[in-house]
């Protein structure tokens, strides 16, 4: 090393990695059942991504029209292409109404009926009946800044339930003992640049995606997975990285979200012929159908030369036939949006749009209650003692293949509680803690120093670009065999070429040049294993369609894909079995059938 890094230590029960939506959930409920609990966080708690969440939260309230959890449970079987566990998809959505009523409680200011309830629109792939009926009103919304709304009121009941936080610090590596169990964390304080050592009985990561490995996306650039990246470097596998959602309406260009809510309000898109083409894709939900199947609808209309513009290279969203006082009242965030990233008057023009990266539904592999599984050749839900993941990080697996849109801000909630819960079940608050080895987090340390004192000759931002440009080009929406092994070739040249990688600034305190290469060495490795995930899937299910294995193949593929990635920079793959089975006799299992909307 080439400097020396006094730590500082803390000792906590439970120590939450990551403030947006599902960190939150979780601190309130393990420091509400006194249980000391700190919260780390690389941005300021209400700048966390969940910030960003426009259209709603998913659950069967039925306050606009009828509705039933089951149906709800359905639709995200359905949505997930069967590849989400059914046990988990039970407990989300049975959980969503309590949930949801507690947000509530807590003071989140939902947009209101004339009857005073919660307000809820109808989002893609959520229908009545069983997916048979009318498209299902179930989005709770607070116009579209249901996110906004709501990690606002869990950062203040965090605050008033006395959690602590440790703002702008950026977490490093996990502490892992010789029998496999967590047993902290490292982190670095961007503030004043020390090092800290977190202590715990239960760590919880709540990291979220990493949607910045790719050009085009949704998602902050805070969004670089640092929790999914630490799960690797522990020898840990991740879950079904094959499966990147693009959302259908990012404005074209910025590739800003505009909310599913736009259609579920009666917005609906055109090719350059003016025609709603979504029609012939998906008869009975049309603009409502999944975002999988819209995206892919999508795509194909501009190959096949129907896209819109000079360079007929996107599609038209229409917003401009609804009623501006509806606009002002439920979209006043994507009608501002459009007028400054697309210059649009959305009351009078198209938005132009593009399919847009948004959501991983791969992560760090959970059971229901979050606690992470590290599977055996003897217990495939085997789970690694003082570790959780929740939130966009975690893959539990109710998204499956594909998300259905409200259901993210759902599973940080309910999973957020849920891992709080279990916490509270299993952690005796005050414990003692086990000794833990003086050189623990010394290689966390290590690594830091070897990143400081790079003296390469590539800059961060020149192989975040190379790196970008290789997902959005060699991971998209249509898949083939050989696109994948080219962009698995080129991940990996460059995930070597991370050794060359310059690091101008030396300094500790607010080295931002640090901190975007450290971020660049996480969504690298993420990188690596998607697309090995993805070259080794050889069907279509959900978000992955590969053109050259245009089926999903039931037989073979329905099982989870995990990913292992060594110092070497090795993947190697393995699966786990999709639970086809149900918590309670409320509900049965539905078993896989044919997905069309
Ligand atoms: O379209 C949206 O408002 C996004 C919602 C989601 O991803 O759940």
């Amino acid at each position: 090393m080439q400097a020396a890094y006094p730590v500082i230590d803390h000792v906590y029960d439970v120590v939450v990695v990551g403030a947006g939506g599902a960190g939150l959930r979780a601190t309130l409920g393990a420091t509400a059942s006194g249980l000391k609990t700190a919260c780390i966080s690389k941005v300021f708690p209400t700048r966390s991504h969940t910030v960003a969440a426009q259209g709603g939260i998913g659950a069967a309230l039925g306050n606009m029209g009828p509705d039933d959890w089951r149906w709800h449970m359905y639709d995200t079987v359905k949505g997930s292409d069967w590849l989400g566990d059914q046990d988990a998809i039970e407990y989300m959505c049975r959980e969503a109404i309590p949930a949801v009523i507690e947000l509530e409680h807590f003071g989140v200011p939902f947009s209101r009926t004339e009857l005073g309830q919660i307000y809820q629109r109808p989002f893609g792939g959520h229908m009545t009946e069983y997916g048979d009926g009318a498209p299902a009103n179930r989005a709770c919304a607070a116009a579209d800044r249901t996110g906004h709304a709501i990690i606002h009121t869990l950062y203040q009941q965090c605050l008033r339930n006395n959690a602590e936080f440790f703002i702008e610090y950026f977490s490093l590596d996990l502490i892992m003992d010789e029998e496999g169990a967590c047993r902290g964390v490292m982190a670095w304080n961007l503030e004043d640049g020390t090092i800290h050592r977190f202590r715990a009985h239960m760590v919880i990561l709540a990291t979220g995606g990493y949607g910045r490995a790719y050009f085009s996306c949704t998602s902050a650039h805070t969004c670089t997975g640092d929790g999914n990246a630490m799960v690797l470097r522990a020898g840990l596998p991740l879950q079904d990285m094959e499966f990147i959602q693009f959302h259908p309406t990012g404005i074209y260009g910025a590739g800003c979200l505009i909310t599913e809510g736009a259609r579920g309000e009666g917005g609906y898109v055109t090719n350059s012929e003016g025609e709603r083409f979504m029609e012939r894709y998906a008869p009975h939900a049309k603009d409502l159908a999944s975002r999988d199947v819209v995206s892919r609808s999508m795509t194909i209309e501009i190959r096949e030369g129907r896209g819109c513009g000079p360079q007929k290279d996107h599609i038209l969203l229409h917003l401009e036939h609804l009623d501006p006082k509806v606009l002002h009242l439920r979209l006043p965030g994507i009608s501002e949006t459009a007028k400054i990233f697309a210059g649009v008057d959305v009351t009078r023009e198209p938005i132009p749009i593009l399919p847009t990266v948004h959501y991983n539904m791969g992560g760090i592999p959970t059971n229901y209650h979050g606690e992470v599984m590290r599977p055996t050749a003897n217990d495939p839900d085997a789970v690694v003692p003082g570790l959780m993941a929740v939130g966009e990080a975690a893959c539990v697996s109710v998204h499956g293949a594909n998300r259905l849109g409200t259901n993210s801000l759902l599973d940080l909630v309910v999973f957020g509680r849920a891992a709080a819960h279990r916490t509270v079940e299993v952690v005796q608050p005050g414990s003692a803690h086990p000794p833990l080895s003086s050189h623990a987090g010394e290689e966390a340390v290590a690594r830091l120093d070897s990143v400081r004192y790079a003296a390469g000759g590539r800059k961060t931002g020149e192989l975040r670009t190379t790196m970008q440009r290789v997902m959005q080009e060699n991971c998209a929406v249509f898949r083939t065999a050989d696109v994948l092994e080219e962009g698995v070739q080129k991940i990996e040249a460059l995930a070597r070429s991370f050794g060359d990688i310059a690091v101008s600034d030396r300094s500790m305190i607010w080295n931002s040049d640090l901190v975007e290469a450290l971020e660049l060495q996480n969504l690298m490795e993420q990188s690596v294993v998607t697309l090995h995930s993805a070259r080794n899937r050889t069907e279509s299910r959900g978000a992955h369609a590969r053109e050259d294995f245009a089926e999903r193949d039931d037989e073979l593929w329905m099982k989870h894909t995990l990913a292992w990635l060594d110092e070497d920079g090795q993947v190697t793959l393995g699966y786990r079995p999709v639970h086809l089975f149900t918590l309670s006799n409320e509900v049965q299992v539905f078993p896989p059938k044919a997905r069309t909307y």
